[in-house]
């Protein structure tokens, strides 16, 4: 079905971004990961999608880069041709701090990787994507970007931004045939959230379903938006019902 197209997942070497990559390589996409950190955990991810009998390959890349991306991007269709269907701006990060104590500089790391990294990545794909009249473009945004929570003002103002960015690069590139949508994901079990346990019964109060969410949880919103030509500029909760 997805014989010969291409995704790109920024993030995917582990946690949703790796769920998302593996999901895609078993509908038949080959996978480019754009990613920092653990060699190792972006090996297995490859390791894994190539198994599923696409091509896969890592790029250590740091999304926050204007240069570094649009070097990036240039570098995976050398590699995999320009037949790119899919572009999924999952990576992001947290520096967390009440607000009257917060760094700058975790201030402007967070929104650098969150926000500015999912506009450096569309602003190099979207001529691509207009060109083959082809595109589709979901953004990992967040319950924190919807209502905000107290120790996240970095975070929630990356994720509220991912919101806006999806909506505008939705109304933009709808003419051309392309949709961008956002998933906005509650608490799940990553290494993100390894430190919030379910001990934590003052955390599971908050959710109605009464449990954290699994990356499976939120890998299968994607790859319906993805699947979905119709839906554009929509923001999908997968949260257990917190932010309802
Ligand atoms: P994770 O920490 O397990 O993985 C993050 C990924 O982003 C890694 O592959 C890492 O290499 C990549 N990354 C980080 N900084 C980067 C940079 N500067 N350039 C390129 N890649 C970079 O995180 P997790 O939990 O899988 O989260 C994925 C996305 O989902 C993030 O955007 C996060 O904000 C969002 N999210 C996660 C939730 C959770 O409960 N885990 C809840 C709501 C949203």
């Amino acid at each position: 079905m997805a014989e010969g197209k291409t995704a790109i997942v920024t993030g995917g070497s582990r946690g949703i971004g790796r769920e998302v990559s593996l999901r895609l390589a078993a509908l038949g996409y080959d996978i480019a990961i754009v990613y920092v950190g653990d060699e190792n955990e972006a090996t297995d991810t490859i390791n894994e999608c190539e198994k599923k009998g696409v091509k896969a390959r890592a790029y250590v890349c740091n999304v926050a880069s204007f240069e570094e991306t649009k070097a990036v991007i240039a570098d995976i269709r050398k590699d995999f041709g320009s037949n790119i269907e899919i572009l999924v701006n999952n990576a992001g990060i947290t520096r967390d701090g009440l607000i009257a104590f917060m760094k700058e500089s975790d201030w402007d790391s967070v929104l650098s990787v969150n926000l500015k990294g999912a506009f450096n990545m569309i602003r190099h794909t979207a001529a691509l994507f207009i060109k083959n009249r082809c595109g589709r473009i979901v953004n990992i945004s967040s319950v924190s970007g919807l209502m905000g929570n107290a120790g996240q003002a970095n975070y929630s103002a990356s994720k509220a931004g991912i919101v806006g960015l999806t909506k505008a690069t939705a109304r933009e590139l709808a003419p051309k045939g392309i949709t961008c949508n956002a998933v906005a994901p509650g608490f799940i079990h990553t290494d993100m959230t390894k430190n919030i346990t379910e001990d934590n019964s003052e955390l599971l109060k908050t959710i109605p379903l009464g449990r954290m969410g699994e990356v499976s949880d939120v890998a299968s919103a994607v790859i319906f938006l993805l699947s979905s030509p119709y839906i554009t500029g929509e923001v999908l909760r997968v949260d257990g019902g917190i932010a309802m």
